[in-house]
């Protein structure tokens, strides 16, 4: 193959064909409005919690502050991905230019990255919060808090650096029909090309992170819920619990699926599976992430409720 792309009687590709979901034309308004009502939804829900917790003073909390800056992230996370996916679906036009795709790929792999440390930091975050109440204050504020989320960034973008490094030096001699939704290239790899070192490093970094993250959201849950079920009373065991357990559900999904996407390359896996492991941490933990917040948490609760309460009185008062 790598002579293919480099031999001289074969033009570069340039282009790709994003295969999707098939061709098959009667799926295609389903998916269509499927994924518009995901996209919209969770555009919708993510926002509202992003104005909630900078308009209320209740939230001004580090755990909110996580929560919010988790949806703005969730927010352009759906945005790499899902608008393209929706115009190829009612044009029908499956083609990207292979820069294009490396853009997309580019920031899908920041946003994912600092989405996985987010979640992290919110893991420990919990952890201070009920294994060590009364340390809490001291060791986790705003200033910790602003720290954490400008590392999750940091190693975000050090990283994706470090991978288009790494794919500028190679040839893409991939096929052209690529088979997937958007332009993920960890489950199929299409680039060859000398760049051993880097191809290593950057492989070496991507696991250390996984599974760094993976141990500390585990450690992290392992202790926050040894130490739940040590409370005496049920009413406190049922406080703790809530105020983790919706972040609990998104890291195991997000962890879970994460682990089997870069698990899984190694044995070939039919491309439906990897397409569908993608819709779920890549389109349904974005949609999730609001709904269990604002559904299953009081203080969001009361938050939405007074902030309709003052939109209702400005409309009174101004007759709108
Ligand atoms: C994100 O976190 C920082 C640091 O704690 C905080 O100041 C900021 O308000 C958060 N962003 C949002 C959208 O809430």
């Amino acid at each position: 193959i790598m002579e293919n792309a480099e031999g001289g009687n074969q033009t570069p590709i340039v282009e790709l064909i994003l295969v999707g979901f098939g061709n098959g034309p009667e799926l295609q308004p389903l998916l269509f409005l499927l994924f518009l009502v995901i996209y919209l939804v969770a555009v919708a829900g993510n926002l509202l919690i992003v104005v909630l917790v900078v308009a209320d003073r209740h939230l001004h909390t580090p755990m909110y502050y996580f929560v919010a800056n988790l949806s703005s992230v969730e927010i352009c996370y759906v945005s790499t991905t899902l608008p393209r996916l929706l115009a190829s679906l009612v044009t029908g036009h499956r083609n990207i230019s292979l820069q294009n795709c490396i853009v997309q790929f580019h920031f899908y792999v920041i946003l994912s990255t600092a989405e996985c440390q987010l979640l992290t930091a919110m893991c420990c975050d919990r952890y201070l919060a009920i294994c060590h109440p009364l340390r809490y204050p001291a060791l986790m504020n705003g200033r910790v808090c602003c720290h954490m989320v400008a590392w999750a960034w940091i190693i975000a973008i050090l990283y994706s650096i470090m991978l288009e490094m790494l794919i500028l030096q190679l040839t893409y001699c991939g096929p052209k029909e690529f088979d997937h939704f958007f332009c993920d290239f960890a489950p199929i790899n299409p680039f060859c090309g000398n760049a051993d070192i880097l191809a290593m490093g950057t492989n070496y970094v991507s696991i250390i992170l996984t599974i760094m993250n993976f141990l500390l959201s585990l450690a992290s849950y392992t202790c926050i819920i040894i130490s739940i079920l040590r409370i005496n009373s049920s009413t406190g065991r049922q406080k703790a619990f809530s105020t983790c357990s919706s972040h609990l559900i998104v890291v195991a999904v997000y962890n879970v699926c994460i682990i089997i996407t870069y698990v899984v390359p190694e044995f070939n896996p039919p491309p439906l599976l990897y397409k569908t492991l993608s819709v779920l941490y890549g389109i349904l933990v974005p949609l999730l992430n609001p709904v269990l917040y604002s559904l299953r948490n009081k203080e969001v609760n009361q938050a939405l409720r007074t902030a309709i309460e003052k939109l209702a009185a400005f409309r009174h008062r101004h007759g709108v």
